[in-house]
Protein backbone atom coordinates (compact mmCIF):
# COMPACT_ATOMS: atom_id res chain seq x y z
CA UNK A 1 0.00 0.00 0.00
CA UNK A 2 1.42 3.46 -0.56
CA UNK A 3 1.52 5.93 1.96
CA UNK A 4 -1.60 7.68 0.87
CA UNK A 5 -3.45 5.15 0.67
CA UNK A 6 -2.21 3.96 4.31
CA UNK A 7 -3.38 6.89 5.43
CA UNK A 8 -6.72 7.17 4.19
CA UNK A 9 -7.48 3.68 5.15
CA UNK A 10 -6.86 4.54 9.03
CA UNK A 11 -9.06 7.62 8.26
CA UNK A 12 -11.52 5.11 7.00
CA UNK A 13 -11.23 2.67 9.86
CA UNK A 14 -11.18 4.80 12.64
CA UNK A 15 -7.66 3.93 13.68
CA UNK A 16 -6.30 7.87 12.74
CA UNK A 17 -5.33 9.30 15.87
CA UNK A 18 -5.61 13.12 16.16
CA UNK A 19 -2.63 15.08 17.98
CA UNK A 20 -3.69 18.48 18.88
CA UNK A 21 -0.63 20.62 19.83
CA UNK A 22 -1.92 23.79 21.89
CA UNK A 23 -5.06 23.35 24.57
CA UNK A 24 -6.33 26.61 23.96
CA UNK A 25 -9.43 28.36 23.13
CA UNK A 26 -8.74 26.57 19.87
CA UNK A 27 -7.52 23.45 20.61
CA UNK A 28 -9.79 22.51 23.54
CA UNK A 29 -13.37 22.72 21.68
CA UNK A 30 -11.16 20.61 18.37
CA UNK A 31 -10.52 17.88 20.91
CA UNK A 32 -14.20 18.07 22.50
CA UNK A 33 -15.64 17.91 18.83
CA UNK A 34 -13.10 14.96 17.91
CA UNK A 35 -14.49 13.44 20.34
CA UNK A 36 -18.21 14.04 19.93
CA UNK A 37 -17.43 12.23 16.70
CA UNK A 38 -15.90 9.70 17.94
CA UNK A 39 -12.12 10.34 16.55
CA UNK A 40 -9.47 9.99 19.02
CA UNK A 41 -7.05 12.38 19.93
CA UNK A 42 -3.97 13.26 22.03
CA UNK A 43 -3.78 16.47 23.45
CA UNK A 44 -0.52 18.59 23.75
CA UNK A 45 0.60 21.25 25.92
CA UNK A 46 3.73 22.70 26.73
CA UNK A 47 2.24 23.76 30.17
CA UNK A 48 1.73 20.31 31.86
CA UNK A 49 -0.79 22.17 34.88
CA UNK A 50 -2.97 22.37 31.91
CA UNK A 51 -2.31 18.57 30.66
CA UNK A 52 -3.14 17.67 34.54
CA UNK A 53 -6.45 19.28 35.00
CA UNK A 54 -7.45 18.04 31.35
CA UNK A 55 -6.68 14.38 32.48
CA UNK A 56 -8.67 14.94 35.97
CA UNK A 57 -11.80 15.72 34.05
CA UNK A 58 -11.50 19.40 34.74
CA UNK A 59 -11.74 22.38 32.03
CA UNK A 60 -9.76 25.87 32.18
CA UNK A 61 -11.96 27.54 29.87
CA UNK A 62 -15.55 28.84 30.52
CA UNK A 63 -16.72 27.79 26.67
CA UNK A 64 -15.89 23.94 27.15
CA UNK A 65 -17.49 22.40 29.81
CA UNK A 66 -16.10 19.56 32.21
CA UNK A 67 -18.67 17.17 31.09
CA UNK A 68 -17.29 17.11 27.54
CA UNK A 69 -13.41 16.82 28.87
CA UNK A 70 -15.00 13.98 31.31
CA UNK A 71 -16.99 12.23 27.95
CA UNK A 72 -14.07 12.60 26.00
CA UNK A 73 -11.66 10.76 28.54
CA UNK A 74 -14.33 7.68 29.52
CA UNK A 75 -14.90 7.02 26.14
CA UNK A 76 -11.03 6.98 25.89
CA UNK A 77 -10.81 9.26 23.39
CA UNK A 78 -8.83 12.08 24.94
CA UNK A 79 -5.90 12.35 27.27
CA UNK A 80 -3.47 15.25 27.54
CA UNK A 81 -0.07 15.40 27.96
CA UNK A 82 3.54 17.82 27.90
CA UNK A 83 5.50 14.80 26.57
CA UNK A 84 5.96 15.78 23.38
CA UNK A 85 8.08 13.00 22.47
CA UNK A 86 4.51 10.92 22.46
CA UNK A 87 3.75 13.22 18.94
CA UNK A 88 4.72 9.64 17.11
CA UNK A 89 1.60 8.14 18.72
CA UNK A 90 -0.72 11.16 16.68
CA UNK A 91 -0.84 10.38 12.92
CA UNK A 92 -2.97 14.02 12.20
CA UNK A 93 -1.27 16.70 14.31
CA UNK A 94 -2.67 19.93 14.29
CA UNK A 95 -0.79 22.95 15.21
CA UNK A 96 -3.09 25.49 17.84
CA UNK A 97 -0.49 27.54 19.24
CA UNK A 98 -0.78 31.03 19.43
CA UNK A 99 0.26 33.61 16.84
CA UNK A 100 0.81 37.47 18.79
CA UNK A 101 2.44 40.60 17.69
CA UNK A 102 5.64 41.66 19.27
CA UNK A 103 5.56 45.47 20.64
CA UNK A 104 6.55 46.61 17.23
CA UNK A 105 3.30 45.08 15.75
CA UNK A 106 5.37 42.50 13.93
CA UNK A 107 4.29 38.88 13.84
CA UNK A 108 6.03 36.93 16.57
CA UNK A 109 6.11 33.30 14.79
CA UNK A 110 8.04 32.10 17.54
CA UNK A 111 5.29 29.53 19.36
CA UNK A 112 4.54 28.33 15.54
CA UNK A 113 8.87 27.65 14.63
CA UNK A 114 9.32 25.60 18.14
CA UNK A 115 6.24 24.06 17.85
CA UNK A 116 7.47 23.15 14.42
CA UNK A 117 11.00 22.16 15.31
CA UNK A 118 9.52 19.65 17.86
CA UNK A 119 7.37 18.03 15.64
CA UNK A 120 10.13 17.74 13.30
CA UNK A 121 11.97 15.66 16.28
CA UNK A 122 9.52 13.27 16.14
CA UNK A 123 8.55 13.51 12.52
CA UNK A 124 7.78 9.91 11.12
CA UNK A 125 7.04 8.51 7.52
CA UNK A 126 2.87 9.14 7.31
CA UNK A 127 2.40 12.06 9.39
CA UNK A 128 0.27 14.88 8.24
CA UNK A 129 0.29 18.39 9.95
CA UNK A 130 -1.96 20.69 9.81
CA UNK A 131 -1.02 24.68 11.01
CA UNK A 132 -4.26 26.27 12.44
CA UNK A 133 -2.55 28.94 13.77
CA UNK A 134 -3.88 32.27 12.22
CA UNK A 135 -0.86 33.71 10.34
CA UNK A 136 0.18 35.66 7.07
CA UNK A 137 -0.14 33.58 3.60
CA UNK A 138 3.22 31.96 2.80
CA UNK A 139 4.06 30.84 6.71
CA UNK A 140 3.32 26.89 5.79
CA UNK A 141 5.30 26.80 3.15
CA UNK A 142 8.52 29.64 4.07
CA UNK A 143 8.52 28.62 7.52
CA UNK A 144 6.60 25.71 8.91
CA UNK A 145 7.47 22.87 6.29
CA UNK A 146 11.39 24.15 5.87
CA UNK A 147 11.30 23.31 9.48
CA UNK A 148 9.88 19.86 9.17
CA UNK A 149 12.20 18.72 6.58
CA UNK A 150 15.46 19.65 8.70
CA UNK A 151 14.15 16.55 9.90
CA UNK A 152 15.55 14.85 7.00
CA UNK A 153 12.20 13.70 5.80
CA UNK A 154 10.24 15.25 2.26
CA UNK A 155 7.17 16.83 1.97
CA UNK A 156 4.68 15.00 -0.01
CA UNK A 157 7.03 11.93 0.24
CA UNK A 158 7.24 11.12 3.49
CA UNK A 159 4.58 13.45 5.03
CA UNK A 160 2.26 16.11 4.34
CA UNK A 161 0.92 19.59 5.18
CA UNK A 162 -2.17 21.69 4.89
CA UNK A 163 -3.18 24.84 6.71
CA UNK A 164 -6.68 25.06 7.77
CA UNK A 165 -7.84 27.96 9.47
CA UNK A 166 -9.61 28.16 12.70
CA UNK A 167 -12.93 29.96 13.39
CA UNK A 168 -13.79 29.58 16.71
CA UNK A 169 -15.80 31.78 18.32
CA UNK A 170 -15.89 31.32 21.75
CA UNK A 171 -19.13 32.29 23.23
CA UNK A 172 -21.26 32.06 20.52
CA UNK A 173 -24.42 29.42 21.24
CA UNK A 174 -25.55 29.26 17.63
CA UNK A 175 -21.97 27.30 16.44
CA UNK A 176 -19.84 25.18 17.77
CA UNK A 177 -16.84 23.49 16.37
CA UNK A 178 -18.89 20.78 13.94
CA UNK A 179 -21.40 23.05 12.64
CA UNK A 180 -18.72 26.52 11.73
CA UNK A 181 -17.42 25.37 7.98
CA UNK A 182 -13.71 24.50 7.93
CA UNK A 183 -11.50 25.87 4.93
CA UNK A 184 -8.47 23.23 3.86
CA UNK A 185 -5.79 24.49 1.73
CA UNK A 186 -3.22 21.83 0.69
CA UNK A 187 -0.23 22.50 -2.14
CA UNK A 188 -0.73 18.52 -3.06
CA UNK A 189 -3.63 17.37 -4.14
CA UNK A 190 -3.31 13.78 -1.78
CA UNK A 191 -2.78 16.17 1.12
CA UNK A 192 -5.93 17.91 0.52
CA UNK A 193 -7.68 14.99 -0.29
CA UNK A 194 -6.59 13.38 3.20
CA UNK A 195 -7.40 16.74 4.98
CA UNK A 196 -10.76 16.58 3.38
CA UNK A 197 -11.68 13.04 4.66
CA UNK A 198 -10.43 13.49 8.16
CA UNK A 199 -11.98 16.96 8.86
CA UNK A 200 -14.95 15.22 7.43
CA UNK A 201 -14.81 13.08 9.94
CA UNK A 202 -16.13 15.75 12.58
CA UNK A 203 -16.98 18.78 10.69
CA UNK A 204 -19.72 18.82 8.98
CA UNK A 205 -18.88 20.96 5.68
CA UNK A 206 -15.17 20.96 4.77
CA UNK A 207 -14.25 23.57 2.31
CA UNK A 208 -11.03 23.19 -0.07
CA UNK A 209 -8.94 25.95 -1.87
CA UNK A 210 -6.03 25.46 -4.05
CA UNK A 211 -3.39 25.54 -1.82
CA UNK A 212 -2.26 26.47 1.89
CA UNK A 213 -1.70 30.39 1.18
CA UNK A 214 -4.77 30.85 -0.54
CA UNK A 215 -6.21 29.29 3.04
CA UNK A 216 -4.01 31.43 5.09
CA UNK A 217 -5.07 34.33 2.79
CA UNK A 218 -8.71 33.37 3.52
CA UNK A 219 -8.54 33.60 7.34
CA UNK A 220 -6.69 37.05 7.12
CA UNK A 221 -9.35 38.09 4.75
CA UNK A 222 -12.38 37.18 7.16
CA UNK A 223 -10.81 39.36 10.00
CA UNK A 224 -9.49 42.17 8.34
CA UNK A 225 -13.36 42.12 7.10
CA UNK A 226 -14.42 42.31 10.29
CA UNK A 227 -11.45 45.23 11.37
CA UNK A 228 -12.58 47.59 9.26
CA UNK A 229 -16.06 46.93 9.27
CA UNK A 230 -15.90 47.78 13.15
CA UNK A 231 -13.54 50.79 12.17
CA UNK A 232 -15.90 52.23 10.32
CA UNK A 233 -19.06 51.72 12.37
CA UNK A 234 -16.95 53.20 15.24
CA UNK A 235 -16.38 56.16 12.87
CA UNK A 236 -20.45 56.59 12.35
CA UNK A 237 -20.84 56.37 16.01
CA UNK A 238 -18.85 59.50 16.67
CA UNK A 239 -19.76 61.48 13.64
CA UNK A 240 -23.57 60.34 14.06
CA UNK A 241 -23.71 61.24 17.60
CA UNK A 242 -22.48 65.33 16.98
CA UNK A 243 -25.50 65.77 14.36
CA UNK A 244 -27.63 64.04 17.24
CA UNK A 245 -28.31 60.45 15.53
CA UNK A 246 -28.40 57.18 17.46
CA UNK A 247 -25.91 55.38 15.26
CA UNK A 248 -27.85 52.14 17.16
CA UNK A 249 -31.05 52.90 15.97
CA UNK A 250 -29.82 53.57 12.59
CA UNK A 251 -28.13 50.10 12.33
CA UNK A 252 -31.32 48.08 13.33
CA UNK A 253 -33.43 50.11 10.54
CA UNK A 254 -30.50 49.50 8.06
CA UNK A 255 -30.01 46.01 9.22
CA UNK A 256 -34.04 45.24 7.59
CA UNK A 257 -32.60 45.17 4.64
CA UNK A 258 -32.78 41.77 3.39
CA UNK A 259 -29.60 42.50 0.89
CA UNK A 260 -26.30 44.22 0.64
CA UNK A 261 -25.95 44.81 4.28
CA UNK A 262 -24.80 43.35 7.02
CA UNK A 263 -24.57 44.66 10.63
CA UNK A 264 -21.77 45.63 12.71
CA UNK A 265 -21.92 47.28 15.97
CA UNK A 266 -19.20 49.83 17.57
CA UNK A 267 -18.14 49.74 21.29
CA UNK A 268 -15.13 50.69 23.05
CA UNK A 269 -12.67 49.18 20.95
CA UNK A 270 -11.35 46.19 19.68
CA UNK A 271 -10.06 43.08 21.68
CA UNK A 272 -9.15 39.44 21.93
CA UNK A 273 -6.67 37.67 20.21
CA UNK A 274 -7.73 37.79 17.00
CA UNK A 275 -9.07 41.33 15.41
CA UNK A 276 -6.53 43.57 17.00
CA UNK A 277 -3.56 41.58 15.90
CA UNK A 278 -4.13 39.30 12.69
CA UNK A 279 -4.73 42.08 10.50
CA UNK A 280 -1.21 43.54 10.93
CA UNK A 281 0.30 39.94 9.75
CA UNK A 282 -0.67 40.87 6.20
CA UNK A 283 0.87 44.37 6.71
CA UNK A 284 3.87 43.21 7.56
CA UNK A 285 4.02 40.09 4.83
CA UNK A 286 2.49 43.52 2.37
CA UNK A 287 5.89 45.43 3.17
CA UNK A 288 7.85 42.66 1.40
CA UNK A 289 6.24 43.23 -2.03
CA UNK A 290 6.37 46.91 -1.20
CA UNK A 291 2.15 47.49 -0.83
CA UNK A 292 0.77 49.52 1.36
CA UNK A 293 -2.12 47.98 3.34
CA UNK A 294 -4.43 51.57 4.33
CA UNK A 295 -7.03 50.29 5.29
CA UNK A 296 -5.80 48.22 7.57
CA UNK A 297 -4.06 50.73 9.38
CA UNK A 298 -6.87 52.83 9.30
CA UNK A 299 -8.86 50.67 10.82
CA UNK A 300 -6.06 49.83 13.79
CA UNK A 301 -6.17 53.77 14.08
CA UNK A 302 -9.98 54.37 14.41
CA UNK A 303 -10.11 51.56 16.81
CA UNK A 304 -7.59 52.07 18.93
CA UNK A 305 -8.92 55.56 19.71
CA UNK A 306 -12.17 54.27 21.05
CA UNK A 307 -11.01 53.81 24.51
CA UNK A 308 -10.05 57.73 24.84
CA UNK A 309 -13.30 58.34 22.66
CA UNK A 310 -15.51 56.61 25.49
CA UNK A 311 -12.89 58.85 28.43
CA UNK A 312 -13.96 61.66 26.55
CA UNK A 313 -17.96 60.84 26.81
CA UNK A 314 -17.83 59.92 30.63
CA UNK A 315 -15.86 63.17 31.28
CA UNK A 316 -18.49 65.00 28.92
CA UNK A 317 -21.55 63.10 31.22
CA UNK A 318 -20.25 64.07 34.40
CA UNK A 319 -19.68 67.48 33.60
CA UNK A 320 -23.12 67.62 32.40
CA UNK A 321 -25.09 65.52 34.59
CA UNK A 322 -23.53 65.54 37.56
CA UNK A 323 -21.14 69.17 38.30
CA UNK A 324 -18.33 67.04 38.67
CA UNK A 325 -14.68 66.39 37.15
CA UNK A 326 -13.42 62.76 36.79
CA UNK A 327 -10.74 63.77 38.93
CA UNK A 328 -11.94 62.28 42.27
CA UNK A 329 -15.23 60.43 40.21
CA UNK A 330 -15.95 57.34 41.57
CA UNK A 331 -16.32 54.96 39.04
CA UNK A 332 -17.72 51.49 38.54
CA UNK A 333 -17.30 49.12 35.22
CA UNK A 334 -19.65 46.52 34.29
CA UNK A 335 -17.34 43.86 32.56
CA UNK A 336 -13.33 43.53 31.51
CA UNK A 337 -13.84 40.65 29.22
CA UNK A 338 -12.95 41.81 25.60
CA UNK A 339 -16.10 40.08 25.29
CA UNK A 340 -19.52 39.17 26.29
CA UNK A 341 -20.06 35.68 28.20
CA UNK A 342 -16.42 34.85 28.09
CA UNK A 343 -13.48 35.15 30.42
CA UNK A 344 -10.72 36.09 27.90
CA UNK A 345 -9.21 39.44 28.69
CA UNK A 346 -6.58 39.56 26.12
CA UNK A 347 -6.44 42.59 24.43
CA UNK A 348 -9.80 44.22 26.18
CA UNK A 349 -10.37 47.70 25.65
CA UNK A 350 -11.31 48.12 29.33
CA UNK A 351 -7.83 48.05 30.23
CA UNK A 352 -6.31 51.39 28.01
CA UNK A 353 -9.73 52.83 29.26
CA UNK A 354 -8.73 52.17 32.86
CA UNK A 355 -5.70 53.57 32.81
CA UNK A 356 -6.68 56.96 30.71
CA UNK A 357 -9.43 57.49 33.68
CA UNK A 358 -6.79 56.70 36.48
CA UNK A 359 -4.48 59.19 34.42
CA UNK A 360 -7.18 61.56 34.65
CA UNK A 361 -7.86 60.78 38.82
CA UNK A 362 -10.55 58.96 38.42
CA UNK A 363 -11.38 55.69 40.76
CA UNK A 364 -11.98 52.84 39.20
CA UNK A 365 -13.86 49.63 40.33
CA UNK A 366 -14.98 46.65 38.11
CA UNK A 367 -17.34 43.99 38.48
CA UNK A 368 -17.02 41.00 35.82
CA UNK A 369 -18.91 37.92 36.71
CA UNK A 370 -16.42 35.87 34.64
CA UNK A 371 -13.35 37.56 35.64
CA UNK A 372 -13.04 37.23 39.61
CA UNK A 373 -9.18 38.91 39.14
CA UNK A 374 -7.45 40.63 36.24
CA UNK A 375 -4.60 38.30 35.18
CA UNK A 376 -0.75 40.15 34.76
CA UNK A 377 -0.62 41.31 31.60
CA UNK A 378 2.95 43.07 29.82
CA UNK A 379 0.90 46.18 28.59
CA UNK A 380 -0.71 46.73 32.09
CA UNK A 381 0.97 45.23 34.93
CA UNK A 382 -0.54 47.91 37.34
CA UNK A 383 -3.97 45.92 36.58
CA UNK A 384 -2.81 42.80 37.37
CA UNK A 385 -4.35 41.24 40.27
CA UNK A 386 -7.30 43.72 40.88
CA UNK A 387 -10.39 41.64 41.90
CA UNK A 388 -14.18 42.53 40.77
CA UNK A 389 -16.82 43.74 43.00
CA UNK A 390 -18.83 40.77 43.32
CA UNK A 391 -22.46 41.03 43.27
CA UNK A 392 -23.83 40.63 46.70
CA UNK A 393 -20.84 43.79 47.60
CA UNK A 394 -22.20 45.86 44.76
CA UNK A 395 -23.30 49.16 45.89
CA UNK A 396 -24.32 51.13 42.00
CA UNK A 397 -25.88 54.04 43.62
CA UNK A 398 -22.27 54.84 45.94
CA UNK A 399 -21.03 55.40 42.28
CA UNK A 400 -20.52 58.62 40.58
CA UNK A 401 -21.12 56.86 37.32
CA UNK A 402 -21.32 53.17 35.88
CA UNK A 403 -19.43 52.49 32.63
CA UNK A 404 -20.38 49.66 30.34
CA UNK A 405 -18.18 48.11 29.23
CA UNK A 406 -18.56 44.16 28.01
CA UNK A 407 -22.64 43.62 27.76
CA UNK A 408 -22.22 40.01 29.66
CA UNK A 409 -25.78 38.51 29.26
CA UNK A 410 -25.33 37.57 33.59
CA UNK A 411 -24.88 41.59 34.52
CA UNK A 412 -28.04 42.19 36.11
CA UNK A 413 -29.01 45.59 34.44
CA UNK A 414 -32.50 46.34 35.32
CA UNK A 415 -30.72 46.84 39.06
CA UNK A 416 -27.97 49.41 37.09
CA UNK A 417 -30.78 51.41 35.63
CA UNK A 418 -32.31 51.79 38.99
CA UNK A 419 -29.74 52.30 41.00
CA UNK A 420 -26.88 54.22 39.32
CA UNK A 421 -26.67 57.92 39.39
CA UNK A 422 -24.99 58.14 35.65
CA UNK A 423 -24.64 55.21 32.97
CA UNK A 424 -22.51 55.48 30.31
CA UNK A 425 -22.71 52.62 27.96
CA UNK A 426 -20.28 51.42 25.35
CA UNK A 427 -22.76 48.36 23.81
CA UNK A 428 -26.62 49.81 24.15
CA UNK A 429 -27.42 47.38 26.66
CA UNK A 430 -29.86 50.09 28.95
CA UNK A 431 -31.65 50.66 25.83
CA UNK A 432 -33.94 48.32 26.83
CA UNK A 433 -34.90 50.92 29.71
CA UNK A 434 -36.39 53.72 28.22
CA UNK A 435 -37.24 55.21 31.97
CA UNK A 436 -33.50 55.62 32.11
CA UNK A 437 -32.80 57.24 28.93
CA UNK A 438 -31.86 60.78 31.00
CA UNK A 439 -29.49 59.55 33.02
CA UNK A 440 -28.12 57.30 30.11
CA UNK A 441 -25.00 58.64 27.94
CA UNK A 442 -24.16 56.35 25.08
CA UNK A 443 -20.75 55.70 24.45
N1 LIG B 1 -9.30 32.40 20.39
C1 LIG B 1 -9.99 32.47 19.26
O1 LIG B 1 -11.17 32.78 19.27
C2 LIG B 1 -9.35 32.13 17.92
C3 LIG B 1 -10.17 32.00 16.80
C4 LIG B 1 -9.62 31.68 15.58
C5 LIG B 1 -8.24 31.52 15.48
N2 LIG B 1 -7.45 31.68 16.57
C6 LIG B 1 -6.01 31.44 16.38
O2 LIG B 1 -5.69 30.18 16.92
C7 LIG B 1 -4.37 30.19 17.47
C8 LIG B 1 -4.42 29.77 18.93
O3 LIG B 1 -5.20 30.70 19.66
P1 LIG B 1 -5.85 30.38 21.06
O4 LIG B 1 -6.82 31.47 21.32
O5 LIG B 1 -6.32 28.97 21.12
O6 LIG B 1 -4.56 30.53 22.01
P2 LIG B 1 -4.45 30.13 23.55
O7 LIG B 1 -3.42 31.01 24.14
O8 LIG B 1 -5.81 30.05 24.17
O9 LIG B 1 -3.90 28.63 23.52
C9 LIG B 1 -2.65 28.29 23.04
C10 LIG B 1 -2.15 27.11 23.85
O10 LIG B 1 -0.91 26.70 23.26
C11 LIG B 1 -0.04 26.32 24.30
N3 LIG B 1 1.32 26.38 23.77
C12 LIG B 1 2.11 27.46 23.56
N4 LIG B 1 3.27 27.10 23.02
C13 LIG B 1 3.24 25.75 22.88
C14 LIG B 1 4.14 24.79 22.38
N5 LIG B 1 5.34 25.16 21.90
N6 LIG B 1 3.78 23.51 22.39
C15 LIG B 1 2.57 23.13 22.89
N7 LIG B 1 1.66 23.99 23.37
C16 LIG B 1 1.99 25.29 23.36
C17 LIG B 1 -0.34 27.29 25.43
O11 LIG B 1 0.06 26.79 26.69
C18 LIG B 1 -1.86 27.42 25.31
O12 LIG B 1 -2.54 26.46 26.12
C19 LIG B 1 -3.85 31.61 17.25
O13 LIG B 1 -3.14 31.66 16.04
C20 LIG B 1 -5.13 32.43 17.12
O14 LIG B 1 -4.92 33.60 16.36
C21 LIG B 1 -7.97 31.95 17.80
Amino acid sequence: MNLVSEIRSKIETGAIIGGVIGLGYVGLPLVSSMARNGVKAIGFDIDPAKAGMLNSGKSYLETVSDEEISYALEKGLFEATADMSRLKEADFLIICVPTPLDEHKTPDLSYVEDTSRTIATYLRRGHVVSLESTTYPGTMEEVVKPILEQSGLKDAEDFYVIYSPEREDPGNKDFKTHSIPKVVGADQPEALELAMRFYGKFIDTVVPVRNAKTAEAVKITENIFRAVNIALVNELKVIYDRMGIDVWEVIEAAKTKPFGYMPFYPGPGLGGHCIPIDPFYLSWKAQEYDMPTRFIELAGEINISMPRYVLEKTAWALNHHASKALNGSRLLMLGVAYKKNVNDQRESPAFPLIRLLEEQGARVDFHDPHIPEILPTRHFAELGGRKSVERDSLDIAAYDAVLVVTDHDAIDYALVAESAKLIIDSRNVMARFPDVAKKTVKA
